[in-house]
């Protein structure tokens, strides 16, 4: 069966949706990504217009993605839920029915530097420089999850 991968940040409109275009592009297409916010602020909206200029200068488009709010059925349908900060980590621990969905909720910087509990820091409120840091830490992150799944 293949492995299904969500994204999660806050308002899936800068971090996760990068983060699923990323590793989308890495990835055989039976490898099922998606994202989601753990805030309902930006339901149904395209990513920052940000984040989509940055994938964008380096060859993915996310532009097609909407955002959507994460709920307690992505514990059934996801194998592995990566979230980018600790905030997000708390926001969707609180919603697992149980310990094995506990269990799928990851940091993804974890990924390149383990047990570190690195954030991926939110970029909203800064400049355009902000969202290329962000890229390239998703980026390395995205290419060990990646190569895991091959
Ligand atoms: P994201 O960034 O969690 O990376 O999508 C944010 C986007 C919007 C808001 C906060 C964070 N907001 O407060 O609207």
């Amino acid at each position: 069966m293949s492995h299904k991968v969500l994204m999660v940040c806050l308002g899936n409109i800068c971090r996760s949706p990068l983060a699923h275009g990323i590793l989308e592009s890495k990835v055989h297409h039976s490898i099922f990504v998606d994202s989601a916010g753990t805030a309902g602020y930006h339901i149904g909206e395209l990513p920052d217009k940000r984040s989509i200029a940055v994938a964008k200068n380096h060859g993915i488009d996310i532009s097609k993605q909407r955002c959507r709010q994460f709920t307690k059925n992505d514990f059934t349908t996801f194998d592995t839920i990566y979230v980018m900060d600790q905030s997000n980590f708390d926001n969707v621990i609180k919603l697992a029915p149980n310990e094995k969905s506990k269990q799928k909720v990851k940091l993804i910087l974890n990924e390149i530097h383990p047990n570190k509990n690195l954030e991926v820091p939110d970029p909203y409120y800064g400049g355009t420089s902000g969202f290329e840091e962000v890229f390239n830490m998703l980026d390395k992150a995205c290419e060990v999850i990646a190569a895991k799944m091959k």
